[in-house]
């Protein structure tokens, strides 16, 4: 196989199956600009430490410059019979310069490329997935601070349980978009870490100086170990966990849109622009855009468990395996970039229906707690109380009506099987009884009080700057 890059040591060329089957070009041409951005740090270093000639390097450099050129303008003719990114660029520059082209690979294998090349696309992957958390949050935010006193039903078990605002309900997932951005940015710090130099698994004897290249490529430090820095994944691995976790806040947000948006919550409605219609049911608009989100978390988590899989069994150092890294990767970054994309946007078309929400919260005796409380107050042990108010409850349900609704001798009634449970109840129950009393009593950090969901707000917007 004349031409190929590894071809002397066959007597016989790989079948067109073969070749297709162990050809990567076709997705990691992906890789293209990074490679070619690591090919030029390493051939200046190799010039630096007179290893090749000042000549070959503007040699390099030209060739790599066109080829960029013919990249960008889609000109460039990848080939598969150049296996990867890798080959096909080095043999487009052999072609254009020569044996300056045939120098560029003194000192490195593909082994400590394909790893430079990879976190050099990721780390610039990481930097845009954090840059539309930000997005997604200031939208969030925004509609947040607009429903800070919109009281809505707060769910367990998906029963009606305490009223909440939808603020605070929103806050909540702002919380899990803020663990989010840190977790990526934490895993930014270990795949800001630069392999080349490794060479194939063992290091080279050349006089290479690797913290030079660390530093003109931005990395904040070498790979310490050669072995580890050409066969390391953890960082693509953590990089998908932390997607999965993202989609998984996404996924379950979705959920709730999807749920509220049925005719039977009627919680809210979304904005045309990101539901569909039926080719059957006219009447119909379905929320496809978070139905969506939640299938496409599926994915995600297929191409964690993927990798986890795909690395658990490989012996040191490099393994071909490695090669199926990219799609997974490649994928988890565009649906969660995508995802975030068209999630800033939705938010902000979400249209709240107050009186949906407040209808609920008269079905549930949302206030059974703030009851107990009260009694707790005047002096009744919570057991006492609870037990006081669940006979409340029973008493509303018989006469198919919510608390705040009967008199205080009605309450006082009910309750008479609990000593000391009616004479401490006054007239100035219904203050707590009423759902904004409710609210407005939970003014601690974190709690639902509008004031203190216009707080969480004010914290939100100063983090993100
Ligand atoms: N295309 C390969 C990959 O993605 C590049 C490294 C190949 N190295 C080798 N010795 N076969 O991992």
């Amino acid at each position: 196989q004349p031409g190929k890059a590894w071809s002397g040591r066959f007597s016989e060329p790989v079948s067109d199956l073969v070749k297709r089957y162990t050809a990567s070009v076709n997705f990691d041409q992906r890789m293209a600009r990074q490679d070619i951005r690591g090919s030029l740090a390493h051939a200046r270093m190799l010039a630096r430490q007179g290893i090749i000639g000042t000549t070959d390097l503007a040699d390099i450099e030209r060739g790599m410059s066109q080829i960029l050129g013919e990249i960008e303008r889609g000109e460039f003719a990848w080939n598969l019979d150049d296996e990867d990114v890798h080959l096909n660029i080095e043999k487009r520059l052999t072609a254009l310069v020569g044996d300056a082209g045939k120098r560029l690979h003194t000192g490195r294998s593909r082994n400590d490329q394909v790893a430079t090349d990879i976190r050099l696309w990721l780390r610039d992957a990481i930097d845009t997935i954090l840059a539309l958390i930000g997005e997604f949050q200031r939208q969030l935010l925004n509609v947040a601070e607009a429903n800070a006193a919109t009281p809505m039903p707060g769910f367990t078990h998906l029963q009606v349980a305490q009223p909440v605002t939808f603020g605070h309900h929103l806050m909540a997932y702002y919380e899990m978009s803020r663990r989010d951005a840190e977790r990526f940015a934490d895993c930014r710090k270990r795949v800001n870490r630069l392999p080349l130099g490794s060479a194939a698994l063992a290091g080279t004897s050349y006089p290479i100086d690797r913290e030079s290249v660390a530093a003109e490529l931005g990395f904040d430090e070498v790979c310490y170990n050669s072995l580890d820095a050409v066969s390391d994944r953890d960082f693509a691995i953590e990089f998908c966990a932390a997607s999965a976790l993202l989609m998984t806040h996404l996924s379950r947000l979705s959920e709730e849109l999807i749920l509220w948006m049925s005719p039977r919550v009627g919680f809210i409605d979304l904005a045309d622009r990101f539901c569909t219609g039926s080719s059957i049911m006219p009447q119909k608009k379905n929320p496809d855009v978070p139905e969506l989100v939640r299938g496409k978390t599926g994915r995600v988590n297929g191409s964690l468990i993927a990798l986890l899989t795909l690395m658990k069994g490989q012996p040191l150092a490099y393994n071909k395996d490695n090669q199926e890294d990219k799609e997974p990767l490649f994928d988890t970054a565009d649906t969660v970039i995508d995802t975030l994309r068209i999630y800033a946007d939705m938010i902000t078309g979400i249209r709240v229906k107050t009186d949906a929400m407040l209808g609920a919260l008269s079905q549930g005796y949302a206030t059974a707690t703030d009851l107990a409380d009260y009694l707790v107050k005047k002096g009744l042990p919570f057991r006492d109380a609870h037990e006081a108010v669940a006979l409340a409850v029973r008493a509303a349900e018989r006469h198919g009506c919510d608390l705040p609704q009967f008199s205080a001798a009605e309450l006082k009634v009910a309750m008479a099987e609990v000593p000391g449970a009616a004479d401490r109840l006054g007239d100035d129950v219904f203050a707590v009884l009423t759902v904004e009393g409710s609210l407005a009593s939970r003014r601690h950090i974190g709690g639902t009080a509008p004031e203190q969901v216009r707080a969480a707000v004010a914290r939100a917007r100063a983090q993100l700057g």
